[in-house]
């Protein structure tokens, strides 16, 4: 694996967490005696340690930059004096710290923590700094294992909302039993109810769209007191933030951060910690906000715990199948099976373009206005005055077919057209369009050959008209830069 950020909060003093493949603790403080193998923060959370060193005795003492200071008992238990800088804590060389989360990666090569997360983003800002004046955690650590592949949940925690009503059938009906009311607004959701948002590195945030269904959702899992605060002061304050789409509609329901944070709903987050290929070990968190009346925090962390803790009611349904899937797939009948991951493949799922994030179907709409926009550009047209050329144009799963004739764009179809002919082709993904349609695109998104440089890119065929006529394909295809750059970001 190339990238593995790992995360824990400087908001509390409470958190401890691994790192990702490494498998070493961490406790978050000030530097001092600590047991190893473990990491340090120092406390303006701007460097971090790990010890990922064997060393016996495990008791040692640090400084602020990582160094081995002392070793309680060094006279008496050790015969030689051990080498200091040997057996220092190494510094992990990229960090960065969002809303008080430290990520960090051992990979000196990685992307900026900005590109690596993208759009997700925003979705995060309304989770970890969501309500009056932000989260904090409550409680402690929950930890515990499962016999089953971390891939499992962190591919759950990406995408699949659709198990809910099957899943949890059981433990559905079980709490419904306990609440008439309840039950009687529950009703099966239909695609419309939520949105799933997914990013190149591997991030996904599923969500609902309607308010009063995420309430729906939300009283199931923490009861109706809580979904009061948060349907009152909390979504005040988030809609003042964030606006209407995400502070009143956007209802979290869950996500992944890749590789190995999750969330499940308003106020649970975990890690998930590979222990070998068949087990992992799960530490979970509870979020809460920090305006929210004491007793409130307290009831949200034993709801929290009631569904979604080690032995939780929907945790242990998941659980159940987590391991299930693990142990059919160790089948030599499974091995011999292909995986099918269709689902969701080429859809588009936010048309209206309300919550953040790039949609194939705004970066088609620019494309569909690319003719009108060149027509009210004469000198482009007449840069292409000597080109007549079928190409295909447009988003990597969804081009165009484009006819040019003397410079203009006499035909712009969306293909496939069957028995449609073309000369070249460039074709690059929704993400690299909305980058480089930015009024100032950063750096390797700005050209069309430096997307295919960095792989975002396609481009194929006779190269020689697009080659000869260059300068003109740049300006023609950065044309909804200015107009349209706010619509497909
Ligand atoms: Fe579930």
């Amino acid at each position: 694996m190339r990238f593995n950020y790992l995360k824990t909060s400087l908001k509390t003093a409470v958190l401890a967490t691994t790192v990702l493949l490494l498998g070493v603790g961490l406790a978050v403080g000030q530097v001092g005696l600590t047991a190893a193998p473990t990491t340090l923060v120092t406390p303006d959370g701007a460097t971090l340690y790990v010890i990922d060193n064997d060393f016996t005795p495990t008791l040692r003492v640090f400084d602020t930059g990582g160094g081995l200071l002392g070793i309680p008992g060094e006279p008496k238990y050790l015969v030689k004096t051990p080498e200091r800088s040997e057996w220092s804590a190494h510094r992990v060389p990229r960090l960065h710290v969002f809303k008080g989360f430290v990520f960090g990666t051992w990979d000196e090569s990685a992307p900026d923590f900005e590109e690596y997360v993208g759009d997700v983003a925003e979705y995060l800002n309304v989770i970890f700094d969501g309500g009056v004046d932000g989260m904090e955690v409550v409680g402690g650590v929950e930890k515990w294992t499962i016999a089953a592949n971390w891939k499992l949940s962190a591919d759950q925690f990406v995408s699949d909302d659709s198990h809910f009503p099957f899943t949890h059938a059981s433990g559905l009906s079980a709490t419904l039993r306990a609440s008439p009311e309840l039950a009687a607004k529950m009703r099966m959701p239909t695609p419309d109810d939520s949105r799933h948002v997914r990013s190149k590195y591997g991030h996904g945030i599923g969500f609902s769209t309607d308010a009063e269904w995420h309430e729906i959702r939300q009283e199931l899992s923490l009861g109706r007191d809580i979904v009061a605060y948060c349907s009152g002061p909390h979504r005040q304050a988030n809609v003042a933030k964030y606006g209407e789409a995400m502070g009143k509609d956007f209802g979290l329901t869950h996500g992944l951060i890749f590789p190995n944070l999750g969330f499940v709903g308003l106020g649970m987050f975990r890690q998930f910690h590979p222990r070998g290929p068949g087990g992992t070990e799960i530490h979970d968190y509870v979020m809460v906000p920090k305006h929210a009346p004491r007793e409130l925090k307290e009831r949200w962390r034993i709801e929290a715990l009631h569904t979604f803790g080690s032995a939780g009611i929907f945790e242990q349904e998941d659980g159940e199948h987590w391991t299930t899937i693990q142990r059919n797939l160790q089948s030599a009948r499974a091995r011999k099976a292909l995986l099918n991951v269709q689902l969701g493949f080429g859809q588009t799922s936010d048309p209206q373009g309300r919550f953040p994030g790039t949609t194939d179907a705004a970066v088609t709409g620019a494309f569909a206005k690319i003719p009108a926009w060149l027509e009210r550009d004469p000198a482009l047209i007449a840069r292409g005055r000597l080109l007549d050329c079928d190409c295909l144009l447009g988003p990597l799963h969804a081009p165009f077919h484009v006819a040019i004739r003397a410079g203009r764009i006499v035909e712009l179809t969306p293909a496939p057209v069957l028995m449609r002919s073309w000369r070249f082709s460039y074709r690059a993904t929704s993400l690299a369009w909305a980058q480089h349609w930015q009024p100032m695109p950063r750096p390797g998104w700005h050209d069309l050959l430096a997307l295919t440089k960095r792989g975002e890119a396609v481009l194929e065929g006779d190269l020689h008209p697009f080659m000869t006529h260059l300068q003109y394909f740049k300006d023609l295809l950065a044309l909804p830069r200015q107009p349209s750059a706010a619509a497909v970001s």
